[in-house]
């Protein structure tokens, strides 16, 4: 994605960071932290040490939920281009008393500074509709893994039209700005949000594009009626 729009994205996640995870809970009914824990056991990788690496990071939540659920000896890195974010990430996880099993990069998800084939796993939630160029981002998340590993993205789709979709853009396209803008101080934010679940493309298209990176056994879960998708698959051997 252009320049322009990386800069637009990363402006506004360093403005609400102070209110990102709040927010998060509200406006997801706290069911965020389950989508979570599923990416996590999506990720293939239970019941052995991991070098796992986390795609936009954020504050840090699906890194610091990984944290606790892999098994002992893994170790997380999350990226992303957002100062604050990363700020609100470190500061968390030292809380949580896992400093010592992440570590946060400030970096452009398309060009992670890190070597080839060198992590067990990678993951990514609710990134890829700020992403704009979703091919670099899954040829990058491909070039980081090992051969074998897995790769899990969970993001927000506009869901299929029906019933559930007009009470869904009812709710996250008029109430949802409305309480991130009252919460957050910062309307065109929240409304930049909704904007992009609106503007994205389908889990379908998604899942060629991931298959187009060379991944194969791509599989889409979807959860609240195809709102929110979970989207596992692996390099080959
Ligand atoms: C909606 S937040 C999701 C954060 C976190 N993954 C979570 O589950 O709460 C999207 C994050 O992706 C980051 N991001 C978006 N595009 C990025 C890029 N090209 N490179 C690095 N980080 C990016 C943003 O800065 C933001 O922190």
């Amino acid at each position: 994605m252009s320049a322009p729009h990386d800069t637009l994205v990363r402006n506004l996640f360093d403005r609400i960071a102070w209110r990102y995870d709040l927010l998060n809970r509200i406006i997801s009914f706290r069911l965020d932290s389950r989508w979570r824990r599923k990416a996590i056991r999506a990720l293939g990788v239970a019941g052995r040490p991991a070098l796992v690496l986390d795609l936009g990071t954020g504050t840090g939540a699906l890194a610091l939920d990984a944290c606790k659920l892999l098994a002992p000896g893994s170790r997380v890195v999350g990226l992303d281009f957002s100062r604050s974010m990363l700020m609100h990430a470190k500061d968390r996880t030292s809380r949580a008393g896992h400093a010592a099993r992440a570590a946060y990069i400030l970096a452009h998800a398309l060009a992670a500074p890190v070597r080839s084939e060198s992590f067990d796993a990678v993951m990514s939630a609710f990134v890829l509709r700020n992403v704009g160029d979703l091919g670099s981002f899954f040829r990058e998340s491909y070039r980081v893994l090992k051969p074998g590993g897995r790769m899990v993205s969970l993001d927000m789709f506009p869901p299929p039209q029906g019933v559930f979709s007009r009470l869904y853009w009812f709710y996250f396209g008029r109430l949802m700005p409305w309480i991130g803008g009252v919460v957050s101080g910062d309307p065109a934010a929240y409304r930049y949000l909704s904007d992009s679940v609106r503007a994205f493309v389908s889990p379908e298209k998604v899942a060629d594009t991931i298959a187009s990176a060379g991944f194969v056994d791509t599989r889409t879960v979807r959860y609240l009626r195809g709102a929110i998708c979970l989207q596992v698959a692996t390099r080959p051997r």
